[in-house]
């Protein structure tokens, strides 16, 4: 069980708890096509992102298998929303986890993604004891492969045609890390960041 601290603290981000005034700030990429291209819905009318915020807003700890931890990326310096991150904590039994993550087109190539992803693996292996995570995408989304490697994750798997997303047959790739991988990566012993 974690009910972690709030908000995490990075370098650059805040990582807080979505709140009602958030509506504005998701629906601006949930609406968008280039962010949901790769994703499993379509991008959000106003509806589906009220919804959306609904959900995100009860994900707040993990206290059993099939939790999530989901917490919105604020810039620290503009106080700017750009995006959300997530924890899932899938089996308690054989301590696994995945991590996700979404940035507003206007904030990427900024490390943003990659910053806020570290940070819930470092909740996950070292607040929640997981022996290892994953990050599932599919497989053309070459940014989201770059996020997983800088974070020292392991690509695993390539499964062809294992998933009917959004009318077509796709590609999964599964990116991994150990504990002990985790460890090594922090001691800075592991791939670059
Ligand atoms: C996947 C996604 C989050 C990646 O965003 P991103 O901005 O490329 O990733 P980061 O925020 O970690 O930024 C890394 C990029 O910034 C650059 N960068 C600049 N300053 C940096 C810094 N201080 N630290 C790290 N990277 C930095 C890196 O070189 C990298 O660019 P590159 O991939 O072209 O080499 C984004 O494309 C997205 O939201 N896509 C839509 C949703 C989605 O598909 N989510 C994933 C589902 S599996």
């Amino acid at each position: 069980m974690l009910l972690p601290d709030l908000p995490l603290r990075t370098d650059r981000l805040d990582l807080r708890l979505f709140t009602a005034d958030d509506f504005a700030a998701l629906h601006a990429y949930q609406s968008r096509a280039d962010v949901t291209r790769y994703l499993y819905f379509p991008p959000n009318d106003e509806a589906a992102s009220r919804e959306a915020l609904a959900r995100k807003r009860a994900r707040v700890a993990l206290r059993a298998p099939g939790d999530v931890l989901n917490l919105a990326i604020v810039v620290r310096a503009t106080g700017e929303l750009v995006g959300d991150v997530l924890l899932i904590w899938t089996s308690a039994e054989h301590r696994q986890g995945e991590i996700g993550y979404v940035l507003h087109p206007d904030h990427t190539g900024h490390g943003y993604a990659t910053e806020a992803a570290r940070e819930l693996l470092r909740l996950g292996f070292d607040g929640l004891g997981l022996h290892r995570i994953v990050g599932r995408l599919d497989a053309r989304n070459a940014a989201s492969a770059r996020v997983l490697t800088r974070l020292g994750m392991r690509h695993e798997a390539h499964l062809v045609q294992n998933e009917f997303v959004k009318g077509e047959w796709t590609d999964e790739a599964v990116y991994a890390l150990l504990a002990a991988e985790w460890r090594a990566v922090s001691r800075g012993a592991g791939p670059p960041s």
